[in-house]
């Protein structure tokens, strides 16, 4: 059934019976955790092909390890109807690494200007002067020509518009790749709701320009909310994007942004899907917002106990089940099961994009 999104077996099943999410109820914040190598990757990859399958959510994945990449990349052991099928979806990459396919680009001039703010660590309370000569530039945006923003501030004989193209050019913003400038950008793409867009954030020279990515497509999505056009946001690794302690403007911005989508998004059909290795590493007020629960192998006693506390819905005789969990076993808890089950995860269809470093052996 379409509703019904098959993702692997039941375990302790007498004869391995599938195990289902409900398509329906992936319009609810989910949370995906476990310590690293539990699969968690892996398994979000399995859950995505049958959202992909089953149902016509246009899937946004935000990858900070380019995992991902390879979505579109169906592998030869897959079942034939569902390779066929999967076929036939719009699956877009954007790519962070130079040469690897489509560029991930977006628009500078395009983003909020606190957001741009942020980027060139500009803040209204602390650096009023520029702050404020950022704010009444935005009439002009529209004269600047598409790629020369430096240009265009040094034009003018305002000095704090030249200490603004100084800080552009110091901080390195103005040669970021990421910039389209007059380019097709990846807000562009997700406007026209393919089925998957993959948002590589995986390749860029630094986390600044990766993490202002991230913010361009959030503060996209923030803005166009009252399309009410269901989608799911996938943050792998959402601890990056997600932290209760930002250390940048741009992470402060990220996390308010997330967090805002967490506690109102639901009624615009902003749903999230986060994932992470530990409870504590994403903010507590977009965690508490989450009805889904996907929980793979954890030993940590400390982190079975906040996800105890925030998750009441999940049994306590199966969450500490979960030290034990072999690699691709999960317990899902949470309005997307019948009833909390234990799970092996099935196998994958498209192909992983990073893969774990082989020790050399001689
Ligand atoms: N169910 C599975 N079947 C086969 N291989 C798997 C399965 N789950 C994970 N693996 C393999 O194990 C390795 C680690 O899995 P994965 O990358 O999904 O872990 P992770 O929990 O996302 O780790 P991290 O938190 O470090 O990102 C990968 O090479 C993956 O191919
Ligand atoms: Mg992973």
């Amino acid at each position: 059934m379409a509703n019904e999104l098959t993702i692997g077996t039941l375990l302790e099943s007498e004869s391995a019976a599938p195990a289902r999410l409900l398509a329906s109820r992936m319009n609810r914040h989910t949370f995906w955790c476990g310590q690293s190598g539990s699969g968690k990757t892996y398994a979000l990859g399995v859950a995505l092909e049958q959202i992909m399958l089953h149902t016509r959510l246009p899937l946004v994945i935000f990858d900070p390890n380019s995992d991902f990449v390879k979505l579109g990349e169906i592998r030869d052991d897959a079942p034939e109807a569902e390779a066929a099928e999967l076929r036939t979806r719009d699956i877009r990459v954007r790519h962070s690494t130079t040469g690897a396919g489509d560029p991930l680009r977006t628009r500078f001039l395009q983003m909020p200007l606190r957001s741009r703010a942020a980027i060139l660590q500009i803040d209204p309370v602390l650096n009023p002067d520029d702050y404020n000569t950022m704010l009444r530039m935005e009439t002009d945006i529209s004269l600047i020509e598409d790629h020369d923003l430096v240009g265009f501030m040094r034009s003018h004989p305002d000095r704090i518009r030249h200490e603004l193209a100084m800080r552009l050019e110091n901080l390195g913003v103005a040669e970021w790749k990421l910039w389209a400038w007059g380019e097709r950008s990846i807000t562009d793409e997700i406007d026209e709701l393919p089925d998957a867009t993959v948002v590589d954030l995986g390749g860029f020279a630094t986390q600044a320009e990766s993490r202002a990515a991230a913010l361009a497509v959030l503060d996209h999505l923030w803005e166009n909310r009252e399309q009410r056009i269901g989608r799911l946001i996938v943050i792998d690794e959402a601890h990056n994007l997600c932290t209760p302690e930002p250390a940048t403007p741009v992470e402060k911005l990220l996390t308010e942004r997330i967090v805002q989508i967490a506690a109102e998004g639901r009624k615009y059909g902003l749903w999230l899907l986060l994932s992470t290795q530990r409870p504590s590493k994403v903010h507590p007020n977009a965690l508490s917002q989450c009805d889904n629960l996907a929980l793979m192998r954890m030993s940590s006693p400390r982190d079975l106990a906040d996800l105890s506390e925030v998750f009441g819905y999940a049994p306590e005789s199966l969450l500490e089940r979960s030290p034990a969990f072999t690699q691709g076993q999960a317990l899902f808890a949470g309005g997307f099961v019948d009833q909390p089950s234990l799970v092996q995860m099935g196998a994958r269809l498209t192909h992983e994009g990073g893969s774990d470093v082989k020790v050399p052996l001689r």
